[in-house]
């Protein structure tokens, strides 16, 4: 099945890949040795409800001619495999000391810690997500639903074998060890927990799935997106495949609060109420608890961005490691030596702007690509609610609200950015994040629905199925 373009999966191997495995008998044992760990793993720490199929997405090629097929196949027989973007051979560096020289095709000896740290980095997030779903196939609202919880974990899984093939095929000896490592460490692990807070926060009940991936897999969209920069030409042709399947991550995580607002709206507007106590009684999540959990996923989201400032970001991008966010449309000279930016910065004791170098501002510029693509997902809730006829509406917390990473780590702001102290944020935090009565009662409604066509009373069914099957379609056979 590859083909000369080498485009298309060949799954006639061990491990399906398009990136002729089979040339390199080396890497080939060597991935093959670590398969069987990745297997153990999946069944150790991967979904817990056993399912006898499940109708999954499966990457046959990556070329513009389609590259999904969709059929009913055993979680543990997924083909999970090697996939980078086809290869540009004029492809050149787009920003930092080296633009406009060839990409390249090999790790530089000088850049090789750095570039490992960052593969090793978003690695470690992509079977942690997997690690924290876990456990919501138990409590899954709809075989639809439940469908697309698994999707999104096979493919984190498979994010994982992408990280894993860069690891062993170019760093050598240490990228075979922290090949192991990604698999050693777990979410939420006392003794060897994840790199980054939020993958080590759990991911209790459908509500907070959906905001995961509707605002973690959001911050993996665009690191993805700062990665398929690199000159490292391997890294960003990998990346940009991961982009393709992230994008139904994030579809899951937008409509998925869709629903959930639109059957609180729905009740609301019913009832004509605005009171979350009855909201509640009816079987649905009261609109000012999904604020709470917005706040809350948004908030840990911005921590994954790092400090507003970082003279290790600035190295990465000058060394032609990591990009900005859609660096080719970017109008200047794609260097930044001479340039300034204003950052979000404590200035005297209170929240303002810092004006720095644009180069150790990165940080900052990334997290503000991100919250103008969060904002869309407000606007369309807030759609949600306006089409009901509903005056409430949602908003994106302040960026200083609720941080524990960056220049607002050390101090307390209310969600729109009023300074506070250590006292006024106790007594008034439980009306801003969910508290444990609120985790409780969101917990209570996740009562399971693996039932053919039927869906839980707290979320409206989705307006269309997958691959254009139907919502009542057998998307899932459990055990
Ligand atoms: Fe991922
Ligand atoms: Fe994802």
């Amino acid at each position: 099945m590859a083909t000369a373009s080498g485009t298309t999966a060949d799954y006639s191997e061990k491990i399906p890949n398009n990136v002729g495995l089979h040339e390199d008998r080396r890497l080939q044992r060597a991935l093959e040795s670590w398969q069987p760990n990745f297997l153990s793993w999946w069944q150790e720490m991967g979904p817990a409800l056993p399912a006898r199929d499940v109708y999954l997405r499966t990457a046959v090629s990556v070329g513009r001619e389609g590259w999904a097929h969709f059929g009913h196949v055993a979680m543990r027989d997924y083909r999970w495999g090697i996939f980078l973007a086809e290869r540009d051979p004029d492809r050149r560096i787009g920003f930092g000391q080296y633009l406009g020289e060839p990409a390249w095709q090999q790790v530089p000896g000088e850049y090789r810690s750095q570039l490992r740290r960052l593969v090793v980095i978003q690695g470690d997030t992509e079977p942690a997500s997997v690690e924290q779903q876990r456990n919501l196939g138990a409590t899954a609202p709809s075989l639809y639903d439940l469908r697309n919880l698994f999707q999104v974990n096979v493919e984190e899984g498979r994010h994982l074998w992408a990280m894993v093939y860069l690891l062993h095929a170019y760093f050598g000896r240490d990228g075979r060890e922290e090949a192991e490592d990604l698999l050693r460490r777990n979410s939420g692990s006392a003794d060897a927990p994840r790199i980054l807070g939020a993958f080590n926060e759990e991911t209790p009940d459908w509500l907070s799935f959906f905001m995961f991936t509707y605002f973690t897999d959001r911050d993996g969209k665009y690191q993805l997106g700062t990665l398929k920069e690199s000159a490292f030409d391997p890294l960003s042709r990998t990346c940009e495949f991961m982009l393709k399947e992230e994008a139904h991550h994030m579809m899951v995580g937008t409509t998925g609060i869709d629903r959930v607002v639109e059957r609180t709206a729905q009740l609301m507007a019913e009832n004509d109420t605005d009171d979350g106590a009855e909201v509640a009684a009816r079987g649905a999540i009261p609109l000012e608890v999904i604020q709470k959990y917005l706040n809350f996923h948004y908030s840990v989201s911005l921590d994954l961005f790092g400090g507003e400032t970082s003279t290790n970001v600035a190295n990465y991008y000058s060394a032609g490691l990591k990009g900005r966010w859609l660096e080719g449309r970017r109008k200047d000279d794609h260097k930044l030596a001479d340039d300034g930016m204003l950052v979000d910065a404590l200035v005297d004791g209170q929240i303002g702007q810092a004006e720095v170098p644009a180069l150790t501002g990165l940080n900052t510029d990334l997290r503000r690509e991100y919250t103008a693509d969060c904002q869309s997902g407000v606007n369309r809730w807030n759609k949600i609610l306006a089409e009901a006829g509903l005056p409430q509406r949602l908003a994106l917390p302040h960026v200083a609200f609720n941080r524990k990473v960056g220049a607002f780590a050390g101090i307390e702001a209310s969600p729109d950015g009023q300074l506070l102290s250590a006292a006024e944020w106790a007594a008034r935090s439980p009306q801003w994040l969910p508290t444990d009565v609120d985790k409780t009662h969101v917990r209570s409604l996740m009562q399971p629905v693996h039932e053919r066509g039927k869906i839980a009373a707290w979320i409206a069914p989705p307006r269309a199925g997958i691959n254009g099957k139907p919502f009542d379609y057998e998307y899932v056979h459990l055990a």
